[in-house]
């Protein structure tokens, strides 16, 4: 673990631009390196909103409350081949089993295709690049090679904003934040053996694992450990939003990946279930039965149950 001394030492060096401590920036510091916004002048860094459970408001945008997820997450969702995801899809719920999932198409900047949405709670980013790109542009304020957002929103007030809408597309942020987040890890080893084994055979014997699918597989073929199968589920009234977003909707989220339940202190995309049995008993429509027999599980079964859901 680095001293926070070290990790202000490269922070400056990078600030007066010496392209020799900008390469060793490529790693996980890059994330908790502060960017001044051009528009805001606040100095935040990713690692700002993402290394703790923080809930971003939606405030005077009227957007809902969203919260940030770990990096190494993130990581994950990225390689899953569209293929595993869309082998998943049944929005017409064919097997009749209650539960539809559907993929999100949504426009990637980066591929300038039709692309799976796999980022955020409502599934309407494609690409890790897209996804830092609108972080860059929305939450820090900062144009970059892929969003001018600027462009469009800049005001007579804010000569920043027109700054960062010229230096657009030279920076080389975008890439340097896409290793960082694709190099991330978590701190602790993967759970195994037989608290495991049992915790897998109850999420089963539940149908928790209908959405949260423990596998999907990256494009050859290699199993990731991510617990979500990306797709869109409508989980209720007690989980709708008044404003729609995306082509969500209301009450419809993207699955939320069970893995690094263990770094989390709230749950839900506003983060308003302090417990996972909260979280559990919020789930209604696709989701119903499947809560229902959570909340049926003896009180030993349960306690296993969570046990294991709080060692990813
Ligand atoms: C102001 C707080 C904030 C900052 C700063 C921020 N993010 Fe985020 N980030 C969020 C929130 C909140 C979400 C969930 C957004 C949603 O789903 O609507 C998110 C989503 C993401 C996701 C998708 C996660 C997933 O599971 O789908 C990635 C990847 C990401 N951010 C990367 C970054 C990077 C890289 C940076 C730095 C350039 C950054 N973020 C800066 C708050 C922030
Ligand atoms: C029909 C699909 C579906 C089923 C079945 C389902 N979930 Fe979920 N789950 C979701 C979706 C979608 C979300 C995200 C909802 C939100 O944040 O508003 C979610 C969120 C969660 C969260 C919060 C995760 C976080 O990072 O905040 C937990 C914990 C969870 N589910 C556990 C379970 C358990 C345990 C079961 C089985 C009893 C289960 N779920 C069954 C779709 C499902």
């Amino acid at each position: 673990m680095k001293s926070k001394r070290f990790r202000r030492f490269y922070a400056a060096a990078l600030l007066s631009s010496s392209s020799v401590f900008a390469g060793l920036l490529a790693g996980a510091d890059a994330l908790d390196e502060r960017l001044k916004s051009h528009r805001t002048g606040d100095a935040l860094s990713c690692s700002s909103c993402h290394a703790e459970t923080r809930v971003v408001t939606g405030g005077t945008a009227g957007l809902g409350d969203r919260r940030a997820d770990p990096f190494f997450v993130s990581a994950v969702i990225d390689q899953v081949s569209e293929a595993s995801i869309l082998a998943l899809a049944d929005p017409a719920d064919a097997d009749a089993n209650g539960i539809s999932g559907r993929a999100a198409w949504v426009w990637s900047l980066r591929d300038r295709r039709p692309a799976v949405g796999r980022f955020g709670w409502k599934a309407t980013v494609g690409t890790l690049e897209d996804q830092i790109a609108n972080a860059l542009a929305t939450d820090m304020g900062l144009a970059n090679a892929l969003l001018d957002y600027a462009d469009a929103t800049c005001f007579p007030d804010e000569p920043g904003c027109l700054i960062a809408r010229r230096s657009a597309g030279s920076s080389n942020l975008l890439p340097r934040l896409s290793h960082a987040v694709r190099m991330s890890k978590p701190s602790d080893s993967p759970p195994n053996g037989s608290i495991y084994r049992a915790g897998l055979a109850l999420l089963a014997q539940v149908g928790c694992n209908a959405c949260h699918q423990p596998v999907l597989a990256d494009p050859v073929g290699q199993p990731l450990v991510l617990f979500s199968d990306l797709l869109l589920h409508d989980l209720g009234p007690d989980l709708s939003e008044a404003q729609r977003v995306g082509s969500a909707g209301l009450s419809e989220w993207r699955t939320a990946p069970l893995l690094g339940l263990s770094q989390r202190s709230a749950f839900l995309h506003d983060g308003r279930a302090e417990t996972i049995t909260d979280a559990v008993t919020a789930h209604g429509g696709e989701a119903t039965e499947s809560k229902n027999l959570f909340l049926a599980l003896s009180d030993a079964d349960s306690l296993e149950l969570i046990e294991f859901l709080l060692s990813l």
